[in-house]
């Protein structure tokens, strides 16, 4: 990369996430990977990718307590866009042994049960998934919480030694599912029951009136502890 993260993102701060997006895909082949969870923002990238043919293959961490919702839609997703997402599940005996120690559901008991899950379920195979590249490209946007008004267009990610591409950073609500209907994207039947993001099922609950759109995520921990690892 010849241009520092500042001198990229003076580049790209009046783009479109088509534009960004194909300048990464040309400039890293084989170097560039996708995260999607199948929330809205993610599937919004996933046609974006398919419909400009962009090389940058597109991978998914199963944690085993998914919704049924996401897998169907990921089975949706695949069949319109004649794409497959690649699964990373967690190591096994991780999990037996987290199990095996702390419940099944050791989630809710303490902050510190809840990271250890994440960890376990998303950070361990995501590192597996992310290894051998150099672009990361997320569905992240500002408006999401308190914990991303930080979060810059392309940033370098530290823990993961990689360049983190965030192409819908700046979207509103309104401009995401603008483009949704405009065109007819599918998307997960959760975010009609009220579910505007979403991640485990033990772990995330439908919203309540006023409140900010990860309020659903691990509601009964404080917002400024609600990241799984992945971003922070
Ligand atoms: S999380 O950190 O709270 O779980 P969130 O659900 O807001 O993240 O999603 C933000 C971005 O993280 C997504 O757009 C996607 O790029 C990535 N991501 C989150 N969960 C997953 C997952 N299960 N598999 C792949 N990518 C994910
Ligand atoms: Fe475990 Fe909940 Fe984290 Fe999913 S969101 S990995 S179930 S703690």
């Amino acid at each position: 990369m010849n241009e520092s993260i500042d001198e990229l993102n003076l580049r790209f701060w009046n783009s479109s996430p088509v534009d960004i997006l194909s300048w990464f895909a040309t400039g890293y082949p084989g170097k560039i990977t996708f995260s999607s969870s199948l929330g809205a923002e993610d599937q919004v990238i996933t046609h974006i990718l398919a419909r400009n043919n962009l090389n940058v293959p597109i991978f998914t961490l199963d944690t085993g307590r998914l919704f049924q919702e996401t897998y169907d839609l990921m089975q949706i997703t695949e069949k319109k866009y004649g794409i497959r997402i690649t699964v990373f599940f967690p190591d096994a005996s991780q999990v037996e042994e987290m199990v095996a120690e702390k419940g099944i559901n050791l989630f809710y008991e303490s902050v510190e049960n809840r990271k250890l899950c994440c960890h376990i379920r998303k950070i361990e195979p995501l590192k597996r998934a992310l290894h051998g590249m150099e672009v990361w490209v997320t569905g992240l946007r500002r408006a999401q919480s308190v914990t991303r008004q930080d979060s810059q267009l392309i940033e370098w990610d530290p823990s993961h030694e990689m360049i983190k591409v965030n192409p819908l950073l700046g979207w509103t609500n309104d401009e995401l599912w603008g483009y949704i209907e405009k065109n007819n994207i599918p998307v997960s039947d959760l975010h009609r029951k009220g579910y505007p993001s979403i991640g485990c099922l033990p772990c995330t609950r439908a919203m309540q009136p006023g409140e900010d759109v990860r309020a659903g995520r691990w509601w009964w921990e404080l917002p400024q502890f609600k990241e799984c690892g992945l971003h922070q």
